[in-house]
């Protein structure tokens, strides 16, 4: 494997970084799709890039709605806001679900050994609190009086088949900066595997 770096990812890591020690830059909003068509959002923790690509890391829980969508329909986006450099990155495009077996047709056998790698490093990666949530009673289903914890303990090495890693490949990057009157608005997009951008009107 080995990607190129894509142009807009130099200017995504550079916000990143200048909004490093904003704690919430970490935290970006994943919209995905519902089987019934409707749009569903919600906040997720940005695990960095996988190695060598330009993919999107991010992980959930099997049991999630947003595990659900996806397996449907792949599609997703990113939404990202920077508030210190008051700029936004939308990152559309599709999701590849790692868990304990990849079933994607579209995934070659070298890339699911990486993968899987992956997905042990980004498990490996989570706090101890992160960790402990995967043994936690079904997401999204009635609460029980009695809350069962599961059996998690800390030396759990390998990740529980419940956890899954995301990566999502983009297609589409459109970043707005507000900063400067006018605002500044690029669109990068992948046409037969080479990243083509232009200025467009905010
Ligand atoms: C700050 C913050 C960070 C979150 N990080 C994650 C995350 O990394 N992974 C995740 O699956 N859910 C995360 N959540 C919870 C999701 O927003 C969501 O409530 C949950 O995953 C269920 O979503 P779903 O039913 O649409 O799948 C986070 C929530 C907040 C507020």
């Amino acid at each position: 494997m080995g990607e190129a770096i894509a142009p807009w990812r130099l200017v995504l890591e550079k916000a990143i970084k200048r909004n490093k020690e904003v704690t919430h830059s970490k935290y970006i909003q994943l919209a995905t799709v519902t089987a019934q068509g409707y749009p569903a959002n919600r906040t997720v923790v940005f695990r960095g890039f996988l190695e060598n690509t330009n993919y999107l890391q991010m992980v959930t829980d099997k049991r999630s709605q947003k595990y659900e969508d996806l397996k449907i329909n792949p599609v997703a986006e990113v939404c990202w806001y920077f508030t210190k450099t008051r700029e936004q990155f939308r990152i559309r495009g599709t999701v590849i679900i790692v868990e304990e077996w990849v079933n994607d047709s579209n995934v070659g056998q070298e890339e699911i050994g990486l993968y899987s790698e992956a997905r042990q490093k980004a498990w490996e990666n989570l706090s101890d609190n992160g960790k402990e949530q995967f043994f936690w009673p079904t997401p999204g289903k009635q609460r029980e009086k009695k809350w069962d914890w599961g059996d998690w303990k800390s030396e759990i090495i390998n990740p529980p088949a419940n956890f899954c890693l995301l990566l999502l490949q983009p297609l589409w990057v459109d970043h707005l900066q507000l900063r400067g009157n006018p605002q500044n608005r690029y669109i990068y997009s992948l046409k037969e595997g080479v990243w083509e951008w232009q200025e467009v009107n905010p």
